[in-house]
């Protein structure tokens, strides 16, 4: 295979990784605009490079012709989760999609690895449009959460240091942090509704302030300078308070202050 050849293997599937990252990271901000809690917390995405895909197909005796169907993960996606349950979600989110098929499934959850990897990984394939047209390829999705992020990442360190001859008392430590990372993830997870809660407020708190301070400026716009000064300092007052009934209140009185001001503007039409 002659080395520019790869540039035009990989194109595609750059193009596949970028696009995937765009959409899960729009999911994130779907909810966050709806004041929903997001089960994504963080994506991540890479294409392999060659000198991984070349150890890869070395390894498991794969030829060149077969390149595109049996390595997997030329297209990888991370998605990362603050709680355990977020990857179910996650996961039903994808198989719901139509724009990606499930090829396959592993639970890394259920069936923890000998190392102690923990994860939950899905095959997938996904259509990109190419200038030869529709070219349809597969990535991996790895999801899992941050305290399994953590752990992955170490080891994956670890493993590169060794070599595939980790000492046994490595090895043993990993294992103890693994473990260390299932109770991290089960503790929080038992504190995962208060967590939720106060992540929410914080993020509906954001939106309001943000919904006020546009109706301000729209008002700016329409109306009496002083009137809006005014409302602007009432809005300072309330937000002071960090009362988020009291935000809300405020936000309901000026939407009808604004919808009045609209009524008025329409009024005037010719
Ligand atoms: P490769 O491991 O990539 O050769 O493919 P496979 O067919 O064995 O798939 P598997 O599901 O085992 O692994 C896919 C990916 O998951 C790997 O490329 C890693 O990114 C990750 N992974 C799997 N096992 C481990 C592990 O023990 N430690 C770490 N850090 N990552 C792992
Ligand atoms: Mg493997």
């Amino acid at each position: 295979m002659e080395i520019q050849l790869w540039r035009s293997i990989l194109c595609p599937y750059e193009l596949a990784v970028k696009e995937l990252v765009v959409k899960f990271e729009h999911i994130i901000r779907e909810h966050k605009q709806n004041d929903l809690y997001s089960p994504i917390e963080q994506v991540k995405g890479r294409v392999k490079s060659v000198s991984s895909i070349l150890e890869k197909m070395q390894r498991k005796h794969i030829p060149m012709e077969r390149l595109e169907e049996e390595v997997e993960d030329i297209a990888g996606i991370r998605i990362i989760c603050q709680f355990e349950e977020d990857i179910d979600a996650v996961a039903s989110m994808i198989r719901n999609r139509t724009d990606m098929t499930i090829k396959s499934e592993k639970n890394y959850l259920k069936h923890i690895k000998q190392s102690g990897y923990r994860s939950y990984h899905l095959i997938i394939y996904y259509t990109v449009d190419t200038l030869n047209g529709p070219k349809k390829l597969q990535a991996e999705i790895q999801i899992r959460t941050m305290a399994m992020n953590f752990w992955a990442t170490i080891e994956h360190s670890l493993q590169y240091k060794y070599k595939g001859d980790m000492p046994l008392h490595v090895t043993e430590r990993l294992s103890k942090a693994a473990d260390a990372i299932i109770s991290l993830d089960h503790e929080m997870s038992s504190v995962r509704n208060e967590i939720m809660d106060a992540q929410n407020s914080s993020q509906m708190q954001s939106n309001l302030v943000r919904d006020i301070l546009n109706n301000i400026e729209n008002l700016y716009k329409l109306s009496n300078k002083r009137e809006v000064m005014k409302i602007q300092d009432e809005f300072l007052r309330v937000y002071k308070t960090k009362d988020l009934q009291q935000l809300e209140r405020f936000h309901r009185q000026l939407d009808i202050i604004a919808e009045g001001y609209r009524a008025q503007a329409v009024n005037y039409l010719p």
